[in-house]
């Protein structure tokens, strides 16, 4: 038997590679070749992804130099003096600085934040409609709705986004060159560093600079660490949201009468942003771990030292997890989905991600109740970097 090479693209929008089903149907954790030549196990069963992102023997160190990388030459800090982010560091260090921010992330904050966000949707829907179709939505509004939000959210400007964004473009572009992914992630890094360090001498009412105040009150405070978790958040916060906001208007606008459902009800929106999440699953391979203790996951042996995907997008389409798996069915109500991921690392921001869907939904749909897609989706550009699934485009009129 051939040994698949990872990571294997999506060849349709709303389906999985057929790889994946072939291996959960298959032999549901088996080896796959990386860039590189190395091997690394998938863990294709939801379960099985459940049990591993929930299981301290594997480690979220991406800076291990045996981590399981999608891309060679990735952009993870591999340099000593630089300092992990949360999502590269394991229990006991792991827990403390998740909870640090854990606090601006809660329910009650997001809707604290709501009205702000609904202003902001409603802005670039007034731009939209003033612009005339057919326009670009992923300019008009997926891109720029989760941007100003966090922007606001950390206290970044958002006059220097086009300066960030096209670097974080950069680092996720999985074709390009390491060097080039290198210096763009060096770019944003001496941003956020020069940033903070204003911020320090008169730390603002926002993130980070709540999170100065705090952190020294308690005497824990370390310029490095905020700089590192700092550009985690700006990095997780945009693309993703931003792409999630354009494949789940493809994917109403594609299925009319799950659409009405929700213009009929609005109270039926999160239901149909959580469907959208498991179906699309748009990162699906970042939940990569690192075996650091021999450990047994459904039935097989992974070694110290192996790596393994935990493939996020094919759990989300186990029909022992999920009724009728591939069928988008946004009153379906289920929750377990791993779109956020599970365990200790579950997507601290997820709070914000459903809002943000939730309102661009209900509000883009009310508004422009006769938005039609501009192009036949077979000619959408559809994107597969680093580890984020999307599109580049989505031209709209009505
Ligand atoms: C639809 C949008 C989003 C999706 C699908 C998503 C998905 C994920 C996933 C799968 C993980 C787990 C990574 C792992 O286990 O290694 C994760 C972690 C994370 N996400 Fe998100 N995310 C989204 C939006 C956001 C937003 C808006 C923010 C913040 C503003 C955010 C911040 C984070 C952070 C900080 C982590 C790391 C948490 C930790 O290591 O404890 N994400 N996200």
């Amino acid at each position: 038997m051939t040994t698949t090479e990872f990571p294997v693209d999506r060849t349709c929008p709303f389906s999985p590679p057929d790889e994946y089903a072939e291996i959960r149907e298959g032999d549901p954790i088996s080896q796959v070749r990386l860039p590189g030549g190395r091997q690394a196990w998938v863990i294709s069963r939801h379960e099985d992804v459940r049990a591993v992102l929930n299981d301290r023997r594997f480690s979220s160190d991406r800076t291990h130099p045996d981590f399981p990388l999608l891309v060679l030459g990735d952009s993870q800090p591999r340099d000593p003096d630089l300092e992990k982010s949360m999502i590269s560091l394991d229990a006991p260090e792991h827990g403390p600085v998740r909870r640090a921010v854990l606090g601006e992330f809660t329910v009650r904050r997001m809707e604290a934040l709501r009205p702000r966000i609904q202003e902001i949707v409603d802005e670039r829907i007034d731009a939209l409609l003033a612009g005339g179709g057919p326009a670009d939505l992923v300019e008009a509004l997926s891109l720029p709705v989760p941007s100003l939000v966090i922007c606001e959210m950390l206290g970044v400007p958002y006059a220097d986004h086009d300066f960030f964004q096209s670097k974080t473009a950069t680092m996720l572009k999985r074709l390009a060159a390491p060097e080039e992914r290198r210096a763009a992630f060096k770019a944003v890094e001496s941003y956020l560093d020069e940033l903070i360090t204003r911020k320090e001498a008169a730390p603002g009412d926002d993130l980070l600079g709540r999170q100065i105040v705090k952190a020294r009150e308690e005497g824990t405070y370390r310029h490095a660490a905020l700089v590192s978790n700092a550009f985690l958040l700006l990095l997780a916060g945009h693309e993703t949201t931003a792409n999630m906001i354009s494949l789940g208007t493809l994917a109403l606008l594609e299925n009319p009468e799950q659409l009405a459902t929700i213009t009929a009800d609005s109270g039926k929106t999160l239901d149909a942003v959580e469907e959208l999440l498991r179906y699309f699953t748009i990162v699906d391979t970042v939940t990569a771990r690192l075996c650091v203790e021999d450990a047994e996951i459904g039935g097989v042996t992974i070694r110290a030292g192996e790596g393994v995907l935990a493939l996020g997008y094919s759990a989300n389409r186990d029909p022992r997890a999920f009724e009728d798996p591939d069928r988008l069915d946004i009153e379906r109500g289920a929750r377990h989905h791993v779109a956020f991921g599970f365990g200790p690392h579950q997507c601290l921001g997820q709070n914000l991600a459903r809002m943000e869907l939730q309102i661009v939904f209900d509000t883009l749909f009310s508004r422009i109740p006769g938005l039609k897609l501009a192009a036949p989706v077979g000619e959408l550009p559809f994107k597969e970097d680093a580890s984020i699934y999307g599109l580049y485009r989505l031209p709209v009129t009505w």
